[in-house]
């Protein structure tokens, strides 16, 4: 990483500082400032960490001018199309493609943990029942770290093992709890003779009155979300799972962390904002005014589904999420969808549009996803809860990495102060 030949040199009043340039196996090189503070008595000054690199990784490389996503070097777009979820997400724990064997031990494991606590069932009755699924996903799973002191020593890497399967087998069952509970259904249990994709979908639309059959057209559009949310390099939350980890906190903790921060509307919460734009459209007709009020610079509305702090040419993930869409309104019969047709109007008179172009500003992942979880009859409320679901393996791979590294530490960034001076104290009669 180190390639002690190459340094970048900052000159401040007449004083130079050499400091090393790091060689990555892909992507632009990161001058290493570590030590710049000590030896230079000055901060850098990046709020958005546009041109920062906070950690090193061998998870997710993601090239935003080519549109390109490698999860440990394997294209977004095979994986989509040729792996399932469980398997990506044991790629992204352990870094290779598994064995048979190793991928049906794996998905064994999974599977026997889909379960929840019994008495963790109160906590959802805790909550009113028009609470947003993400409030009550973020209090459940933290809830979590008061369940799980068997596997909450995170020095032990047996232990952090533990704690990543629990919650890539459990997200699905909570986020299926959280939507059951807002629509005043009973829960249902996981059932062990589904796939994770299925199990999911059983959960969620199953009720005990009648048998549930899950479509498979649609159980393999769902596992496809899951594989195109799973991890994302360092993005806002898998950022605040870093940080938060790095204290050493629970690890239910560190994900309620990054449940809260995905719930954004700039972040994972564009898949909901997005539909909702659409929904507010309404029809072709409207589409120049909303996008005339995008470009507006004193009217604060965005289009939801559009831009990327990385992605400055193509979001790969959304060109896989397009074709699913197709897939599934064929399916259900609704490529007429006037949702889809907006969607589809709104797309291309953006992309013709120069104030979009200029600004790369195209369809993001979260632009498709909405219309097909809104096809598979989700309210848009259970958009962000599925989100969520999908990267929990990012967040805990993420997490995982980071703890593995014996030189990690605290998170502990600086400021540019621009407050007071120092100042004497002033009493109330006297001001
Ligand atoms: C996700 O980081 C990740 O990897 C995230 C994610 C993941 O998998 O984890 O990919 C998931 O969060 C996808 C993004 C979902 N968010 C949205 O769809 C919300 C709408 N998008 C914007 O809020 C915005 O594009 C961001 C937040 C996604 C990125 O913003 P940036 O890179 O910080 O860009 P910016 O806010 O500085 O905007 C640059 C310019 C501005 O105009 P100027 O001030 O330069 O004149 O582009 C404009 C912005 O006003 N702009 C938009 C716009 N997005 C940016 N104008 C209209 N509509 C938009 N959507």
């Amino acid at each position: 990483m180190t390639d002690s030949s190459k340094t970048a040199t900052l000159t401040i009043d007449g004083k130079s500082f050499d400091l090393p340039l790091l060689s990555p196996t892909a992507g632009p090189d990161v001058i290493d400032i570590r030590k710049l503070y000590a030896e230079a008595g000055v901060f850098t000054y990046d709020p958005g960490y546009t041109s920062t690199a906070s950690c090193d990784s061998t998870i997710t490389y993601i090239d935003g001018a080519k549109g390109e996503l490698l999860h440990r070097g394997y294209p977004i777009d095979q994986l989509a199309e040729k792996s399932h979820y469980l398997e990506v997400c044991y790629l992204l724990l352990y870094g290779e493609l598994p064995k048979a064997s190793d991928l049906e031990a794996f998905e064994a494991t999974i599977t026997r943990h889909t379960m929840i606590h019994e008495q963790m069932h109160n906590f959802f009755r805790g909550f009113r029942r028009d609470a947003h699924p993400m409030a009550t996903m973020v209090g459940v799973v933290g809830a979590m770290s008061a369940f799980y002191h068997d596997s909450t020593d995170i020095s032990d890497p047996r232990q952090r093992e533990i704690a990543s399967h629990r919650m890539i087998a459990k997200m699905p069952t909570i986020a299926a709890m959280a939507y059951k509970y807002s629509i005043g259904q009973p829960f249902v249990y996981p059932r062990n003779d589904l796939d994770y994709a299925s199990n999911f979908l059983h959960m969620c639309f199953a009720v005990p009155a009648e048998q549930y059959e899950v479509d498979p057209i649609l159980s393999r559009a769902m596992d496809r979300i899951f594989i195109l949310h799973a991890d994302h390099e360092q993005n806002a939350s898998t950022s605040t799972v870093r940080l938060a980890s790095s204290s050493g906190a629970n690890p239910f903790a560190c994900i309620a962390a990054g449940i809260a921060c995905l719930w954004g509307p700039a972040h994972g919460g564009a898949n909901q904002a997005c539909l909702e734009m659409l929904k507010e459209i309404g029809s072709v007709e409207r589409i120049p005014e909303f996008i005339a009020r995008a470009k507006d610079k004193d009217d604060p509305f965005r289009l939801m589904g559009f831009g990327h702090r990385v992605y400055k040419n193509v979001d790969p993930r959304a060109k896989v999420m397009k074709q699913s869409a197709d897939e599934v309104l064929d399916l259900l019969g609704i490529e007429n969808n006037p949702v889809l047709q907006v969607a589809k109007e709104l797309e291309k008179q953006a992309l013709d549009d120069p104030y979009f172009a200029d600004k790369k500003l195209f369809p993001n992942v979260d632009f498709y996803s909405g219309i097909i979880l809104e096809a598979m009859g989700f309210p848009t409320s259970m958009f962000t809860p599925i989100f969520a679901l999908s990267r929990t393996v990012g967040w805990i791979s993420q997490w995982k990495e980071q703890l593995s590294d014996p030189a990690h530490k605290i998170g502990r960034p600086r400021q540019l102060y621009l407050g007071e001076t120092a100042r004497d104290y002033i009493d109330v009669e006297d001001r």
